[in-house]
């Protein structure tokens, strides 16, 4: 008995195997086909997928299959994710359950456990310098903490993301340390050289992420005699994709993980994977041999498994990451929609959609294959103006003039801002000056309760829930920053925190509060209000099948500067969706609507008829409406 199906089983794995090996060993004879040493590693390579197929448990083989036959699963409109550091929710994984009910309330269909490996002591950059990828962080559980949580997850229908940093480790973690030891075969996975010239020479067109904190992209360590390349903080050593070994040891990291019952690996600055001597060093073409190979990996070992990218780079950049050309469909499921986010921003300062419809409209197709955006706000990093020169120019604008404006605005020094956020890194040599700041205070509400303002708490609150109703239909999973759905305001705090006070991306990383959650259903607090609208959002989006993220967007031209306007494209007719990004009433004429496909003056998201006068639709402040 046994045997047979252990031989039913090695038959499926042959079949994955062949259906996938095309989308991986060219990849890697590419990549790495010139050393030495290749026919070994295609060898240890598939014995490590083999491997990890034979471990995986039967509960998630039947996941495997469930989303064979169903695999635009993460694409569905129930889709919705939280996002959340484990310590500041919940305190615990053990935490995190008597926690799920509330999401499930929320009408959370997906889970990003912020990093929750083991990380160095003191400053970990926020858990993404690990040192072990194989244990949970202690102060948070074990891994069988983390498998139930994983279960409880599953149980109620809800995927499970976790961090798995592909770029670097922290210096802490074991390689590295037989690395400074002076092993050769463990300095190989990093990128260390024995004199500063080359450090020198590929500095001269790298840029530097943490150029207030951490600048430059090299550490010296004179005990070791070595420059190590350090592109983010000086604890985490950018490893080596080069070496065929380090492809080989993360692939084995990363289905173990899948088989501890994750769902979605998030990987981490994966722009940064491939170093090549006069380039920044990011979105080189190998990093997507890279992820499309890591991909084919997942799929033939843990095929419920799903890639998302974090990929903070230009729109034309950030494409690739969910397949172009040769990689199309073969790629990451999700990337982040950093150029949404942006926009978003940039048009409810200026109060003027123009620059986003160019943006959104010339540079992303209407349609992805087997692939979607992750739909944000606001996430636990800072946000940078990554508006390029050209689009400014299209809309008459200089471009460094309006990342300064950008700037100003939210950090709340531009005359008449409604925004408290603070600076991060800011940069005189390139004069860049990016943004932290929480959802709340950036849309307003933190400078009205201060003054007291009704009038513009509201605004703000209007603000708050546009955001989320627009990356509710855009067109991918939705995620919510943890506390984004209670408007928490900034938390000054971190600056009495040792490890914390050089970074003040901590001021958007609060602790959850719990009061004000248990309040959520009552009263018309800030919080009731936004909860209850998220909430709703939702919900809708769930009851209305034309928001699956299969379907494409069409970003439409309206005529009017303040109103941001797209369909989603149906096969049984368009959503149109619209959004008002200024403080005023805004009219669209009804036989535009009609034009494009709204056949009917309903709203879907309020699910009542859209106001209408003498032909006109009337659009109120910050409104947002999806008409069917
Ligand atoms: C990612 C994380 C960020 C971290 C960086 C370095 O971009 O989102 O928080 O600082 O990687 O690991
Ligand atoms: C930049 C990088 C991103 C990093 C972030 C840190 O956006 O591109 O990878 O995480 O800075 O805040």
């Amino acid at each position: 008995m046994a045997k047979a199906a252990n031989s039913f089983e090695d038959e499926i794995f042959a079949l994955r195997m062949e259906r996938s090996a095309p989308d991986l060993w060219p990849m890697l004879d590419a990549l790495y086909g010139h050393l030495p040493g290749y026919p070994q590693f295609q060898r240890d390579l598939q014995k490590a997928l083999a491997a990890a197929w034979k471990d995986r448990p039967d509960d998630l083989k039947r996941l495997d299959l469930k989303r064979d036959l169903e695999p635009d699963w993460f694409q569905r409109p129930e889709m919705a994710g939280y996002v959340f550091y484990i310590d500041r929710f919940a305190g615990t994984l053990q935490g995190v359950l008597d926690k799920l009910d509330y999401l499930q309330d929320l009408g959370i269909t997906y889970v990003h456990l912020m990093p929750c490996l083991k990380p160095r002591p003191g400053d970990s950059d926020g858990g993404y310098s690990v040192m072990d990828y194989r244990k949970i962080n202690p102060a948070y559980g074990t891994m069988a903490d983390f498998e139930e949580v994983a279960a409880a997850l599953r149980a109620r229908g809800m995927s499970l993301c976790i961090d798995l940093v592909l770029n670097h480790t922290a210096k802490e973690h074991a390689w590295a340390k037989k690395a400074a030891k002076g092993d050769a075969a463990y300095q190989a996975f990093y990128l260390m050289f024995d004199s500063p010239e080359l450090p020198d020479l590929y500095e001269r067109s790298l840029v530097e992420v943490f150029p207030d904190h951490a600048p430059g992209n090299f550490t010296h360590y004179p005990e070791i005699g070595k420059w190590v390349w350090t592109t983010f903080n000086e604890h985490q050593w950018d490893l080596n994709w080069a070496n065929p070994q380090v492809f080989l040891e993360i692939v084995k990291t990363m289905l173990f993980l899948a088989n501890r019952g994750v769902d979605v690996l998030r990987l981490d600055a994966v722009a940064f994977m491939w170093k090549r001597m006069g380039t920044r060093c990011q979105s080189e073409p190998e990093v997507h041999m890279l992820l499309q190979a890591l991909r084919a990996c997942s799929r033939i070992a843990a095929p419920a498994v799903i890639h998302l990218e974090e990929a903070i780079v230009s729109p034309a950049e950030m494409l690739p990451y969910l397949g172009r050309g040769q990689h199309d469909g073969k790629e990451g499921n999700l990337a982040y929609h950093n150029s949404l986010m942006v926009q978003f921003w940039s048009a409810l300062a200026t109060r003027d959609t123009r620059l986003m419809a160019h943006v959104l409209g010339t540079h992303f197709p209407e349609t992805l294959r087997n692939a979607t955006y992750a739909t944000y706000i606001r996430c636990h990093d800072d946000i940078g103006w990554a508006v390029t020169d050209e689009d400014a120019a299209a809309l008459n604008l200089s471009g460094p003039g309006h990342r300064a404006f950008l700037s100003d605005f939210y950090d709340g020094s531009f005359p008449g801002s409604f925004a408290r956020g603070t600076l991060f890194q800011e940069n005189p040599a390139t004069g860049d000056k990016r943004i932290s700041g929480s959802f709340a205070a950036l849309a307003g509400l933190e400078q009205a309760l201060e003054q007291g303002n009704a009038a513009e708490v509201d605004l703000a609150v209007q603000r708050m829930v546009m955001g989320h109703a627009l990356i509710a239909s855009f067109g991918g999973i939705p995620l919510i920053y943890m506390g984004d759905e209670l408007a928490l305001l900034n938390d000054h705090s971190y600056h009495d925190r040792p490890d914390h006070a050089h970074d003040s991306r901590w001021i958007h990383r609060p602790m959850m509060d719990w009061d004000l959650a248990a309040q959520r259903h009552a009263g018309t607090s800030p919080a009731a209000q936004v909860f209850w609208a998220t909430r709703h959002i939702l919900q809708r989006r769930r009851a209305v099948p034309g928001l699956h993220a299969g379907y494409g967007t069409r970003i439409l031209h309206c005529d009017q500067p303040g109103v941001f306007a797209f369909a989603r494209l149906a096969p049984t007719g368009p959503v149109l969706c619209l959004f008002n990004f200024t403080e005023n009433w805004q009219h669209l004429p009804e036989s535009w609507a009609r034009m494009q496909g709204a056949g009917q003056m309903h709203d879907l998201l309020s699910d009542h008829p859209v106001e209408t006068h003498g032909g006109m639709i009337a659009l109120p402040p910050y409104a947002r409406v999806w008409l069917i």
